[in-house]
């Protein structure tokens, strides 16, 4: 055959195939998600997410310093909250001396340009699991709950945290916890939206990691996060979010939701972040554990076609390994 064009003709060398790579994973597209807890030198596995534990404050301070090395930026914490402070009103989530508020004060105390992101949501503090008040039967009171939200995130401001992240998906919420923080001079703490949450079967070992599972028993959050057949809605939720002075706008989970995280992208154009959820490290981990997939290369191409979809930074457990693999291939 005479071919004038041979798409193979670029992919046939090295140096050709590198000149055409259009997207490539950097540390400063991670962040790491951590899970805290009380005590001294303690460290708990989760049982369907291995090689990710649960840790006490100075032990977290540990894996900070590993990622900070590492050059990744930016972490985002998750509390583990003893039975004992769970409540109906969810009053531990603005203890200025809770958990989350502690373990902001100790990272911003040792570590001096590393970006502290905390969850904004009810869920580990409710005896029920669900991420806001509730009345009578069960359902998810908006209004009510947004109060709560507010004090939680001032709060967090208040220890330090440089980015609040509100991933309860009330109506309303972002701008009244901007609102807020402007009022009570906070004008540079962000505010990063999981703006496009889905009611996802995939965040299963994150309840388990932070205990909520229990809590939660047979109920679920489709009253307030997302269907997974919607995506108008999605352009919905973070025309929103913007409108109300969201930083930054996240769609989650991230591997099924690609479709969406490129929509968003190149619509609003906003910084987009991706979450890659628990039960997607847990099905790579499980396939790597029994060699059905190699680990390195699997979850490589995975944050890579995140990155591809059009976001901007990723949020997942992956990333004290991605960041090493990353390093090696420089
Ligand atoms: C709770 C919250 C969840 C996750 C992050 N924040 C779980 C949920 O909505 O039930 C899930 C993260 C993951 O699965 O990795 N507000």
């Amino acid at each position: 055959m005479n071919l004038i064009n041979r798409l193979r003709r670029m992919r046939s060398d090295d140096f050709s195939r590198a000149l055409m790579r259009e997207n490539r994973l950097h540390t400063d597209d991670l962040i790491l998600p951590l899970f805290i807890m009380e005590g001294d030198a303690k460290s708990e596995q989760i049982d369907s997410m291995p090689g990710v534990e649960r840790l006490s404050l100075d032990l977290m301070l540990k894996k900070v310093e590993q990622a900070h090395k590492l050059n990744i930026n930016s972490i985002v914490l998750f509390p583990v909250v003893d039975a004992a402070l769970k409540s109906d009103k969810a009053e531990e989530s603005f203890n200025d001396n809770g958990l989350v508020q502690r373990a902001v004060r100790e990272i911003k105390k040792e570590f001096n340009n590393i970006g502290v992101i905390t969850d904004i949501a009810l869920d580990p503090y409710t005896i029920h699991g669900q991420d806001g008040l509730v009345d009578k039967n069960g359902y998810v009171l908006n209004d009510q709950t947004v109060d709560v939200l507010i004090q939680q995130a001032i709060s967090h401001a208040n220890a330090g945290a440089d980015v609040v992240a509100p991933s309860d998906m009330m109506d309303g919420r972002i701008g009244a916890i901007r609102n807020a923080l402007e009022q009570e001079n906070f004008k540079n703490t962000k505010i990063l939206s999981y703006a496009a949450k889905y009611a996802s079967s995939f965040y299963g070992p994150f309840r388990d990691a932070v205990g909520s599972k229990n809590n939660l028993g047979k109920s679920n959050k489709e009253t307030y996060q997302m269907d997974p057949a919607n995506s108008d809605e999605a352009f919905h939720e973070v025309e929103q979010d913007i409108l109300e002075g969201a930083d930054m706008v996240m769609i989650k989970p991230a591997g099924l939701y690609l479709d969406i995280i490129s929509k968003i992208k190149e619509h609003f154009m906003k910084p987009t972040l991706a979450y890659q959820v628990s039960g997607e490290y847990a099905m790579l981990k499980a396939a790597s554990k029994n060699n059905w997939l190699n680990e390195k290369d699997s979850v490589l191409e995975s944050l890579l076609s995140i990155k591809r979809a059009g976001a901007d930074g990723i949020l997942t457990y992956y990333a004290i390994d991605a960041a090493s693999w990353i390093k090696d291939q420089n």
